[in-house]
Formats: structure tokens, sequence, C-alpha cells
């Protein structure tokens, strides 16, 4: 199981340290889990987290596509593995919304990541108008299949998916578990029919979207959940370790 964070555009650098040194001490506090916790903080933050946990991957956000060069602004995966950093983020909703982010782009920077050894959370998921048109499976398929079929079956050890339906998103309205699972479970056939059963079997696929600490557990259960990707709820070091417990 995995549980991560995604902190998004919060915490100042004193306070981000101070959010993942209350997760760490309480991890420790639990023993022994077969949970694996990740923190994807801001960029400004990664460095000194790097050297300030022990129990906690830290991953960015978002990475460039490019690897270098006139790219004002921009961070390459080469730079975040020089600092230690496990993996990204990459294909987030709120970078394809607000940042027009599109599967061709996202699948460069899988890519990327994938060519400088860092791990990639890949998120997917469909808008509200997508489910109620019953259009969710093919929305998911299109995203997956244009992110995803280039890879050969070695590069699915260093990447996890992470299903995000929009709609769920900070909004507190969390999809059902049996929603949830219908759409894993999609996203699982497909991987074994493209990819294998072994790929199937070992990728692990993270439910994200308003999951607290109320209803981590009933979501952890399902067969092919395999954790969550936290928004709001990992900026509060007891509500995420809740969550981290939950997935134990
Ligand atoms: P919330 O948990 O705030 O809904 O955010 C989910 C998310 O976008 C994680 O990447």
């Amino acid at each position: 199981m995995i549980v991560a964070g995604n902190w998004k555009l919060n915490t100042t650098l004193i306070e981000g340290l101070n959010l993942a040194s209350r997760i760490e001490d309480s991890i420790s506090k639990l023993g022994p889990m077969e949970v694996r916790v990740i923190a994807a903080a801001p960029y400004t933050h990664l460095d000194r987290m790097v050297n300030s946990t022990d129990r906690i991957d830290v991953f960015a956000q978002d990475v460039s596509r490019h690897e270098s060069g006139a790219f004002t602004g921009e961070v390459s995966a080469g730079m975040l593995k020089s600092i230690g950093v496990k993996g990204s983020i990459v294909g987030h909703s709120e970078r394809r919304a607000y940042h027009g982010e599109n599967d061709e782009l996202i699948h460069e920077k899988i890519q990327m990541c994938l060519q400088h050894d860092l791990e990639v959370i890949y998120c997917c998921g469909e808008q509200l108008e997508d489910r109620k048109n019953g259009h969710t499976m093919k929305v998911i398929e299109r995203q997956i299949s244009k992110a995803l079929s280039k890879l050969n079956v070695d590069q699915f050890d260093s990447l996890v998916i992470a299903y995000e339906p929009v709609w769920a998103i900070g909004t507190g309205e969390t999809a059902t578990p049996r929603q949830a699972q219908e759409v894993h479970e999609f996203i699982r056939n497909w991987l074994k029919q493209n990819k294998g059963e072994e790929v199937s079997e070992k990728t692990q696929i993270l439910y994200g979207g308003s999951v607290k600490p109320g209803n981590a557990d009933e979501l952890f259960q399902k067969p092919d959940i395999d954790g969550g990707l936290i928004g709001g709820a990992s900026l509060k070091a007891e509500d995420f370790i809740q969550i981290v417990r939950a997935a134990g």
C-alpha cells in the first residue's frame, strides 16, 4: 500500500518541514508497517526534506518535459534526481486544467522521469460531465493509452497510477468505494490486456479525491485500491497519519 500526500501550492518552507517532521514522528510510533509514505512537496522544500526525512519518500508535484535549455521557470528530471528526490507526480488534473497539459505532453514527462530513474505517480480521471454522460471508462482508456501504451514492461516497476475523478478533488465529494473500485478494476484489466498479467498485478493503483480519515478505511479495503493520493487531508499531520494507519 502507498499513501501519498500532494501538498499542492501550500506551506512555507518552515511549515512544510514542521509538517514532514510531525508525520515522520508519528510514523515511527506506528511501528513496522507495509505502507509506503510519500510527500509531494513544493520545489522549494525538496532538498531540505530529502535531508531531514527518513520514513517519507520525497516527490515533486511536476517536472519539465525538457532535459535542459532556455525554458524559464522549468525544473528538470535530472535536477530533481540530483538532490535525491525519488519521483514526481505527472499529469495531475490541475496541471491539465490550468496549465494546458495534454496526454502527449504527459507521456513525454513520464518518459523524461523514467530516463532519469525517477518514479512516477501518473494521474488520470474523468470530469463530472464525462461521468454523467456515461463516458468515464472511455476517457480513462484514452488517457492511459496515450500516456502508457509506449512504455515497456520493465518501466512499470517505476510507475504508480492514481485514479482521481476530477469532480471529487477538493470538493468533499468522494467517489463511493464501489465507483472507485469499478474504475480501478478497469485500469487493471487494461494493464493485463496491454502489458500482461505480471504488470497488472504489480502496478499499484491509488485513489485520490477527498480521501479523509473517515472514508479511507472503506476505500482501501477494495481489492484494486492500493492506497491513496491525498490533497487537503495531507496538510494536517493527524489526519494524514490516520489515513496511513487505515492503509496499514
Ligand atoms: P483532495 O484530497 O483535496 O480532494 O485532493 C486530491 C488530489 O488532487 C490529490 O492529488
